[in-house]
C-alpha cells in the first residue's frame, strides 16, 4: 500500500531515475529538480521533499513556502512514476500537503505548468485537486508555450472548524 513519507537519502538515485523517465521534463529541468532535492537533503529549510512509498519511491512531491508571499506555498515538481499512473498517488501527494499546510496559517498553494497541448493531463490534474488557473504569461517557456499559475486557496485557521 501507497504511504506519504519524508526523503531520505537512500531515495536519491530512485528518484533521480522516476524525474528522468517521467517524459516530462528536459535534462536541465531533472537537473533544477535534483539540486532542490539535495538542498533538501542537506537540510534546506526552503525545500521539503515527501515520497510516494511502496516498497520503495513511486513517485514524490517537492514544494516549499514563498520568501516573500506571507502565507504562500509552492509546488515545484510533483511525478509519479509512468507505469503507476492514473491510481491516485499524484492526489494522494497534493492531498498529503494539503493536510500539511492546514492550520498553520497557508492562505494558498501555487503551481506554475505549460499551457502547451502535451501539458492537457497535468492541468485536469491540478483542476481535479480542487486548483483553478489564475494566470497565463504568453509565451514564457518559449514562442506558443504559456506559463500557466494554478491556485488552490486554503483555510489558514481551520481551528475554527475543530471547534
Ligand atoms: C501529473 C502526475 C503527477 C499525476 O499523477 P497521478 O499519480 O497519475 O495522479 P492521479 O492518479 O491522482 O490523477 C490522475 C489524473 O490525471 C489525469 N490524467 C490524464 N491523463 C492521464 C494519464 N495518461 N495518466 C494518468 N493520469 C492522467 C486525469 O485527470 C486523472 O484523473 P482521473 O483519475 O479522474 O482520470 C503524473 O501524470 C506525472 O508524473 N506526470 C509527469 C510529470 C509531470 O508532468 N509533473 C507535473 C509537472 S512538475
Amino acid at each position: 500500500m501507497v504511504h506519504i513519507r519524508p526523503l531520505a537519502a537512500a531515495d536519491r538515485p530512485a528518484i533521480d531515475g522516476i524525474a528522468r523517465a517521467c517524459g516530462a521534463f528536459t535534462p536541465d529541468e531533472v537537473r533544477v529538480c535534483m539540486e532542490l532535492v539535495d538542498d533538501a537533503l542537506a537540510g534546506s529549510m526552503e525545500y521539503e521533499v515527501v515520497v510516494a512509498d511502496d516498497g520503495g519511491p513511486v513517485g514524490f512531491l517537492t514544494f516549499g513556502t514563498d520568501a516573500i508571499g506571507k502565507g504562500v506555498w509552492e509546488v515545484y515538481w510533483i511525478v509519479t512514476r509512468a507505469e503507476r499512473r492514473g491510481r491516485g498517488i499524484g492526489s494522494a501527494l497534493l492531498g498529503w500537503l494539503h493536510d500539511r499546510l492546514a492550520g498553520t496559517g497557508a492562505r494558498m498553494v501555487l503551481i506554475e505548468t505549460s499551457g502547451q497541448p502535451g501539458y492537457e493531463h497535468q492541468r485536469r490534474f491540478y483542476e481535479k485537486n480542487g486548483y483553478r488557473e489564475v494566470a497565463r504569461v504568453k509565451d514564457f517557456y518559449k514562442p506558443e508555450d504559456d506559463l500557466v499559475v494554478f491556485r488552490r486557496d486554503l483555510d489558514p485557521a481551520p481551528a475554527r472548524r475543530r471547534a
